[in-house]
C-alpha cells in the first residue's frame, strides 16, 4: 500500500532457538533473522554458541526449544538433507572434499542420476556457474593439487550447484592467506548481487566491517546485541563481543633495555620446496623489550621461528643466546638456554592433544627439580605445578587430568603460555601467538607478553597482525621475502611506511 513501508520478509528467521548439551546451554532463546541479499555476521568469543546455532540451522541438531521459519514458513529439519532441500548450504572450516577426485567429481558426489550419462551436462552446468560468479577452477583438476583457497571455492561451487540460496560460512577466512580473503570477499559480493544471503562467522572485526551488513553478537549462548555495520565501529563491536571495554591501548609498561638476550646473525635457510625462505637475516633482541617482526605471512616468518626454536637447522648464519652460540636444529639446546617457545601451530607443534592438561604442562620441566629428583618423578609435585599453572594463567578446564584436546582454542594457548612462562624465562619467542583466538583470549596473551617484558625479559613477537605488532612492540622490524626491509622504534612507528616495507617497497 502506498505510503506504508512493508517490512521485507526474512529468508530465515530463528525464533527463541534453544540447544542444550549435557552440561551446557549452547544456545539460549536466540533470535536471528536473515534478509534477502544480506550478509549477517555472527560474532562472539570462542564457545559463545555460533557453530552450534548454525548446526541447528543446517539440520545437524534438533532444537530443544524455539522455531525456525524459511521464507515465512515454519520448518523442522531432521538432517542436513532437509536444510539443503530448502536451499541452505554450510561451508565448513574443515573441508569435506575427496582429495583424490576431480573438481567436477566432487561437485557431483551425492547428486542423483548416472554419473557417465550426466557427466557432460554436469560439466556444462558447472562451467556456467563458474562463469556467472567469476570462478576459475578447472573441472578436471584433482583436488589435492588445489590450494586451500581453491578448495574453499570448490565448496562454494558445490553449494551453488545444488541451488543453495543461503550460505553459512563458519570462520571461512581462518584458513586463508590475506590475498585469498580478498578473493573470497569478491565472490561473496557477487553472490549477494545475484540474490544470495550469507551468514558469516569470523573473529576478525575488520573483516566483519568489510563484508557484512549487520552483526548479531552472541555471548554465553545468548544473543546480546545487534548492530548495523555502517553505524558501528571496531572498538564498539569488540566491547559488545567481550562484554566490557577492550583495552584500547594497552599500557606497554616501562622497562630498561639491558643485555642482548638473543642474537641472529646472517641466518639463511630454504623452505621445504627448496626456495630460499630466510635470506641473510640479522637482529639483536635485548632484555626488557618487545621486538616485533612484522610482515605478510609467507615471507619467511615460519622458517625463522623454526630455526630459533631449534626445529630446523640454518644453512648459514648463527644464533646466540646471552652470547653463547647455539647448535642449530636442536630444540633441547634452546630450551636448556631458557627460551620460552610459543609456536605458530599450537596443535601440531605446541601440544600433545591426547595427553592430559597436566602432562602438557610439565613437558619441559619434567626432567627438572622439584618434579624430578634423582631420576624419580614426584607425582605430588606434578599436581602442585599443574595447579599453579592453571590458576596463574586462568586456564578454563574441568581439571588437570582430562585430555587437553577437550579445551577451547583460547585455553589451549593458555596451557602453552603457562608451560612456557611460569618459570619467568628471560627470553620469549612467540610466533603468531593469537592467531584464531577471540578478543578476550587475545588480550590475555598480550598482557602476558607485556608482563614478561616489564619483568625484564626479551620478547620476540613474530606476527602478521599489524595491530598486534603496534600494540606490543617497542621496536619493529619488517620481513619481506626473507630479508629485513627496515627497522623503526615504537615512537617513530609509521603505519604507511611499514605497509610499504611489507609489500617490498623501500621508502
Ligand atoms: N557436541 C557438543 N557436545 C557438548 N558440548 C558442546 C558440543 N558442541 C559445542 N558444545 C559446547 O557448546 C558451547 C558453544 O560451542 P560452539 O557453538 O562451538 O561455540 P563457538 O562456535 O561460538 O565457538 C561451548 O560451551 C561448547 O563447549
Ligand atoms: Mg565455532
Amino acid at each position: 500500500m502506498e505510503g506504508r513501508i512493508l517490512e521485507k520478509q526474512p529468508v530465515i528467521e530463528m525464533r527463541g532457538v534453544t540447544k542444550r548439551f549435557v552440561d551446557v546451554i549452547a544456545n539460549d532463546k536466540v533470535d536471528l533473522k536473515l534478509f534477502p541479499k544480506e550478509v549477517v555476521a555472527l560474532l562472539g568469543e570462542n564457545g559463545a554458541g555460533k557453530t552450534t546455532l548454525m548446526n541447528v540451522l543446517f539440520g545437524y541438531y534438533n532444537l530443544d526449544g524455539g522455531e525456525m521459519l524459511i521464507n515465512g514458513e515454519s520448518v523442522t529439519f531432521s538432517s542436513p538433507k532437509d536444510a539443503i532441500n530448502h536451499g541452505i548450504a554450510m561451508i565448513h572450516q574443515h573441508f569435506t572434499l575427496v582429495q583424490t577426485q576431480t573438481v567436477l567429481e566432487n561437485v557431483m558426489i551425492g547428486m542423483e542420476g548416472s554419473f557417465f550419462l550426466n557427466y557432460k551436462k554436469a560439466k556444462d552446468k558447472l562451467l556456467a556457474i563458474e562463469k556467472e560468479f567469476g570462478f576459475q577452477l578447472d573441472p578436471d583438476a584433482i583436488v589435492w593439487t588445489l590450494s586451500i583457497g581453491e578448495q574453499q571455492k570448490l565448496e562454494i561451487l558445490k553449494a551453488l550447484y545444488r541451488g543453495a540460496k543461503i550460505l553459512i560460512m563458519d570462520e571461512p577466512t581462518a584458513v586463508l592467506a590475506p590475498t585469498e580473503t580478498i578473493e573470497l570477499f569478491d565472490t561473496l559480493r557477487n553472490l549477494v548481487k545475484s540474490g544470495h544471503s550469507i551468514i558469516f562467522i569470523s573473529h576478525h572485526l575488520q573483516e566483519v566491517m568489510d563484508i557484512c551488513d549487520r552483526v548479531v553478537v552472541l555471548r554465553n549462548g545468548r544473543r546480546v546485541a545487534e548492530a548495523t555495520v555502517s553505524e558501528t565501529t571496531i572498538p564498539e563491536l569488540a566491547s559488545l563481543m567481550v562484554g566490557r571495554e577492550l583495552l584500547e591501548r594497552l599500557d606497554k609498561g616501562k622497562s630498561k633495555t639491558g643485555d642482548a638476550v638473543l642474537e641472529a646473525k646472517d641466518l639463511k635457510v630454504k623452505n621445504n620446496r627448496g626456495i630460499t625462505a630466510v635470506d641473510g637475516l640479522s637482529f639483536v633482541l635485548r632484555e626488557g623489550e618487545v621486538l616485533g617482526v612484522a610482515g605478510v605471512s609467507g615471507n619467511g616468518q615460519t622458517e625463522l621461528s623454526e630455526m630459533l626454536f631449534g626445529e630446523i637447522k640454518p644453512e648459514e648464519g648463527e644464533i646466540f643466546i646471552y652470547g653463547k652460540k647455539i647448535p642449530g636444529g636442536s630444540p633441547a639446546a634452546v630450551i636448556a638456554e631458557g627460551m620460552a617457545r610459543i609456536p605458530e601451530d599450537r596443535i601440531k607443534t605446541g601440544l600433545f592433544m591426547d595427553l592430559s592438561v597436566k602432562e602438557n604442562m610439565i613437558l619441559e620441566s619434567h626432567i627438572k627439580e622439584p618434579i624430578s629428583k634423582k631420576g624419580l618423578i614426584n607425582m605430588k609435585e606434578i599436581r602442585i605445578f599443574a595447579d599453579n599453572c592453571i590458576n596463574s594463567f586462568s586456564v578454563k578446564t574441568d581439571g588437570m587430568d582430562i585430555p587437553v584436546k577437550s579445551l577451547s582454542g583460547g585455553n589451549l594457548q593458555k596451557v602453552i603460555l603457562a608451560r612456557e612462562l611460569v618459570g619467568n624465562p628471560k627470553l620469549v619467542v612467540a610466533c603468531q601467538p593469537t592467531r584464531g583466538l577471540d578478543v578476550g583470549a587475545m588480550e590475555y596473551v598480550h598482557q602476558a607478553m607485556l608482563d614478561q617484558k616489564v619483568s625484564g625479559s626479551g620478547v620476540l613477537l613474530i606476527s602478521d597482525d599489524l595491530d598486534e605488532i603496534f600494540l606490543l612492540s617497542d621496536r619493529v622490524i619488517v620481513m619481506y621475502e626473507g630479508k629485513i626491509m627496515g627497522e623503526m622504534s615504537a615512537e617513530e612507528a609509521d603505519r604507511d611506511k611499514i605497509g610499504l616495507w611489507m609489500s617490498g617497497v623501500i621508502s
